[in-house]
């Protein structure tokens, strides 16, 4: 499918019957810009901009996790970034309701590899970078996300080509990436909505996504390796092991990634 010509992003077909109340409220559609997370930094010490969510056909420098880049042909991805503003929630539960959010975009068969990469099939279709700015006793973040919606094998870099995967690799048909959107301000605004009352519901709704859950695992946490039996995820702390050498013990997101599942 490489050269094929695929629909654009278009913010009236994403906002169409939309009915979000906080998330896409405001929309911006970039043919290409460095990074969508810079768009949306740059405008979040304004409360007027909360939900205001940022898409890109191309980026010139995306961001990955820790240094890496996170780098996309044009018109292949889904690139947004969602601004939310002065809010009080835990960086663990906003980084756990983006996960579950951009795993419900992707589809059915999607799994949560802990924190934020989105797996189909084994391999990854999207992952997460969220970034955030303290005001006063509130903070702002930026939940970016990538979702790889139409990549062919050949369409990925040679180092990720095993590993990575897309929607229509998945699938059938062709995604609509405007569908793809939707689905995703959908769910991250109904999930902001019931976390504060129910956060159970989110811990459950990450334990079926999860790959990890009842799995023995070997987190990097801070350069060093943990090892230990998942036993869930708490939404304000992060992911709980049974340690192989006795105890429990939780690891945050921003510092954790998994190495190995058995
Ligand atoms: C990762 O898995 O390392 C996180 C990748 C996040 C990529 C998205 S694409 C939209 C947004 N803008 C960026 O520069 N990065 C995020």
């Amino acid at each position: 499918m490489t050269g094929k010509l695929t629909e654009s992003l278009d913010s009236d077909r994403i906002s169409a019957n939309l009915k979000t109340t906080r998330i896409g409220k405001k929309l911006f559609v970039y043919k290409s810009t460095s990074s969508t997370n810079d768009v949306a930094l740059r405008c979040a010490n304004k409360a007027v901009n909360d939900g205001l969510v940022v898409f890109a056909e191309n980026q010139t420098a995306g961001r990955g996790r820790g240094k890496n880049k996170w780098q996309s042909s044009a018109g292949k991805s889904l690139l947004c970034s969602i601004l939310l503003v002065g809010y009080k929630l835990a960086q663990q539960t906003i980084s756990l309701l983006a996960a579950v959010a951009a795993a419900e975009a992707v589809g059915e068969e999607a799994k949560i590899k802990f924190p934020n990469d989105i797996i189909l099939n084994n391999k990854k279709a999207a992952g997460i970078l969220i970034e955030s700015r303290q005001n006063g006793d509130s903070t702002s973040f930026v939940i970016g996300v990538g979702i790889n919606c139409h990549q062919q094998a050949e369409d990925f870099p040679e180092d990720i080509r095993d590993t990575a995967t897309s929607i229509d690799l998945n699938s059938p048909r062709q995604c609509d990436r405007n569908i793809v959107a939707r689905r995703l301000l959908r769910s991250m605004d109904s999930w902001l909505k019931r976390v504060a009352k129910n956060p159970d519901a989110l811990a459950d709704a990450w334990q079926q996504r999860s790959s990890q859950f009842g799995h023995s695992v070997t987190v990097i946490y801070n350069g060093r390796k943990f090892s230990g039996v998942c036993m869930g995820i708490d939404t304000e702390k992060g992911l709980i092991l049974r340690m192989e050498r006795g105890g429990i013990r939780i690891f945050e997101p921003a510092q954790s990634s998994i190495l190995s599942v058995s």
